[in-house]
């Protein structure tokens, strides 16, 4: 996506606005494909930015699913259920059985011996079939300890509506060491045999989250072929010979957006540039940023040729002095009414800001296809949402 199209993003939606590149994802994707050994299969996480689901599901094999407001969602794009995982550290029992007596197809994953309760209570009453995954925790919240996922799997062994596909396991995004992932994978590979002897199971299938890193900032290296490379050699190592899914956000979706925001205002406090814009921290958020002090590949959108470089503090407009978008940046000849572009902000930018803070609107979300552009979201204010009802409670509105 060059920066014509993003100049006419900017203009058709305004600013601050994010604009994602199908085109970019789609080849992110088959990038992906040809670095890990064949037959691995691709999950997204839907978390990582739900705009781009719709767009990904034709090249991806699974949609993890977190929510009700994901499942909502993939259902409204017509995404198929066949490929959802459903996961969740809390699965809502109104939401896993309106999703269940509609469909059937989809995976569960059970993350607590209540969760697996309410999941095989579903199967019984329904008299259906249901796929289920035991997710196994590194040590955090998330997922079951492996004493309570072998309890799940003996009793889930002896019930004929149930299938228990597999193992999914996930402990962190941005993993840089190859050394954990071959750690991780190696216990995992041991774990998936243990069970076969143990409890006579045999897995189909393995979800495994790499945690697989975007780099965000300028000057710092990071391989990524030979980070896929250890982990494709640590994958072929394994014994399990059943499917292989790597679960992952952040790897895929990172590096085909970008951030948009107008500078506003500008001003010299002693001896330092500081540039106002549009936007701020509630929109974007690169993991690992520290104070504001790493530089994220960032530039003008219409460069000032043959202009000085000088050294900025990007702010955004929010009232607390922690909006900082990066400080002391240099960029050539930086005025107010420029555009500047925050690259690889395609995952978790969109959703993860306390985009609420100040009642700003949220900003417009620009999917861009083969040079065409399509508004995926209007800017949209959030007044609204932070006025007060004005009636006393009532049931009407409770949703
Ligand atoms: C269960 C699960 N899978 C996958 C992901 C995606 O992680 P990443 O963006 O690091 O690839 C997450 C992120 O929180 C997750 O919780």
């Amino acid at each position: 996506m060059n920066d014509q199209i993003l100049a006419r993003a900017a203009a058709l939606a305004g600013t601050s606005c994010y604009v994602f590149d199908i085109d970019a994802l789609k080849e992110r994707v088959a990038f992906l494909r040809g670095h890990l050994p064949e037959g691995v299969l691709l999950c997204y996480a839907v978390k990582a930015n739900p705009f781009l689901a719709g767009e990904i599901a034709p090249v991806i094999d699974r949609l993890e699913i977190c929510s009700p407001g994901e499942l909502a969602i993939c259902e409204r794009l017509g995404c198929d259920p066949g490929r959802y995982v459903i996961s969740g550290v809390y699965k809502a029992p109104d939401v896993m059985e309106g999703q269940f007596s509609r469909g059937g197809s989809e995976t569960y994953t059970v993350e607590s011996l209540s969760q697996y309760r309410l999941l095989k209570g579903l199967a019984l009453a329904a008299k259906k079939p249901m796929r289920l995954l035991i997710r196994l925790t590194s040590g955090s919240q998330f997922g079951l300890s492996k004493p309570d996922a072998e309890a799940v799997l003996t009793d889930a062994l002896a019930q004929p509506l149930l299938s228990v596909a597999g193992l999914q396991f996930y402990s962190g995004t941005q993993k840089t060491s190859a050394k954990r992932l071959a750690k991780e994978l190696a216990e995992l590979d041991a774990y998936l045999k243990e069970l076969k002897e143990r409890c006579a199971y045999e897995a189909e299938e393995l979800e495994y989250g790499p945690g697989l890193p975007a780099s965000y900032f300028q000057g710092e290296t990071f391989d990524e072929e030979a980070h896929l490379l250890a982990l494709s050699e640590a994958l072929d190592a394994m014994s399990f010979s059943g499917r292989i899914i790597l679960e992952l956000g952040r790897g895929i979706a990172a590096g085909c957006g970008s951030y948009l925001t107008r500078v506003v205002d500008e001003k010299i406090i002693d001896g330092q540039r500081f540039a106002i814009t549009d936007g701020g921290i509630h929109q974007l958020a690169y993991y690992g940023q520290f104070m504001a002090m790493k530089h994220p590949y960032i530039h003008l959108l219409t460069p000032h040729p043959g202009a000085e470089e000088e050294e900025w503090t990007i702010f955004g407009s929010l009232c607390t002095v922690n909006d900082i978008l990066v400080k002391r940046i240099p960029l050539a000849g930086l005025s107010a009414g420029d555009v500047l572009v925050f690259e690889r902000a395609g995952a978790y930018c969109v959703t993860e800001g306390m985009s609420l803070f100040l009642s700003r609107d949220l900003p417009a979300v620009v999917l861009c296809s083969g040079g065409t552009l399509r508004l995926a979201r209007k800017n949209t204010p959030t007044d609204g949402l932070n006025t007060p009802l004005g009636a006393p409670f009532s049931a009407d509105h409770r949703y």
